[in-house]
């Protein structure tokens, strides 16, 4: 089976991914044959976005069952493949599907057919977002939207970016403001990537100009992803997240969620416990990409903080926008039940 995204192919246990390190200037596939280089492809952030990342580990993992006989050692290798990002909580869903299958019925074959499933239920998904999403969007709607959500972080068309694809091609005349997303930039480089492929009018700006955005033009809607979703609404996203929905309810904009139940943890109460990925200080002290490097704080003697993502308290979001439907405040309540 043939399986082609913006993002990603896979085909005769064959995988390649675009570099999104690279992006926007250079479109280079990466080949991908082990779980270990998967493991530091997820790392660096070559592949990225909360959906891709389970669909690539998977993917992996299926080109590493067609040589590994041991269901046992198997098992091992996807744990630690696990390990490679701890906020996305998709990653961890993917390799716990792969898992139950290799304790039932562990082979080649049964192995990849799941990785398929993982691959094509996510095109799925986002389908079924972004058209929830697209009929909230009303034609000459201006959306912010923050980091990078579309078919560079799922296997389809994408979650908020998804939304905001949808709404386009219903011939909604929309208009975007793209956060850049410091420090690494996934809205600058990736995001504009996109729209620009796409044809949906939009301006970049920097983060903090988002509140500025906000008083002096007229913002309809703020729509975001999210890495992990908590049983009580909160969630997990890009850093910058949480500042952009209190900025939301200053400002009376609606503030949406988009997300498929793949990013739902199950078993986290609250957004207290979702685990918040720490990243390297280098990040902070300057810019890496095609362009070279270029730093402008000193490598040593600066102290930096530098958390990947933040967490959204329930109460500042307007709607939840998931595969099965658009959830409010009272209806949140009840997405334990979309447990499979
Ligand atoms: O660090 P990244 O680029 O993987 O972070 C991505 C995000 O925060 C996205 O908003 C999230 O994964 C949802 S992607 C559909």
């Amino acid at each position: 089976m043939k399986l082609e995204s913006i993002s990603l192919k896979y085909e005769d246990s064959k995988l390649q991914l675009i570099d999104q390190t690279l992006l926007p200037f250079d479109e280079t596939w990466l080949e991908v044959n082990t779980p270990d280089e998967m493991f530091q492809i997820i790392k660096t952030l070559k592949v990225r976005g909360a959906p891709l990342i389970g669909v690539a580990a998977a993917l992996s993992l299926a080109i590493y069952a067609k040589t590994e006989k041991s269901a046992e050692l198997f098992k091992s290798k996807a744990m630690y493949l696990g390990e490679s990002r701890p906020t996305a909580v998709n990653l961890m869903v993917a390799i716990d599907r792969l898992i139950a299958v290799a304790d039932k019925n562990y082979s080649f074959e049964t192995i990849e057919s799941e990785a398929i499933k993982i691959f094509t239920e996510d095109v799925e998904l986002c389908e079924s977002i972004s058209s929830h999403g697209a009929a909230l969007i009303k034609d000459g709607e201006t959306i912010l939207t923050h980091c990078n959500t579309g078919g560079l972080a799922t296997a389809g068309m994408g979650t908020a970016l998804g939304v905001i694809n949808k709404a386009h091609t219903q011939k909604k005349n929309i208009h975007v403001y793209v956060d850049e997303t410091r420090p690494l930039l996934q809205g600058g480089r990736l995001t504009t990537w996109e729209l620009d492929k796409l044809g949906v009018p939009y301006n970049l700006i920097c983060d903090n100009m988002a509140g500025f955005v906000m008083k002096t033009k007229k913002i309809d809607k703020v729509i975001v992803g999210a890495d992990r979703i908590a049983l009580n609404g909160d969630f997990a996203n890009k850093i910058g997240t949480y500042s952009l929905a209190v900025l939301c309810k200053h400002h009376g904009v609606d503030f949406y969620v988009a997300a498929p139940y793949t990013t739902i943890d199950f078993k986290c109460p609250t957004g207290e416990q979702i685990p918040i990925e720490q990243r390297h200080a280098v990040e902070l002290k300057g810019v890496k990409g095609h362009y070279g490097l270029v730093q402008w704080a000193k490598k040593e003697g600066v102290s930096v903080c530098n958390p990947a993502f933040d967490v959204t308290p329930a109460e500042l979001v307007t709607g939840w926008i998931l595969d099965n439907g658009v959830y409010n405040q009272e209806t949140i309540k009840n997405i334990k039940d979309m447990q499979c």
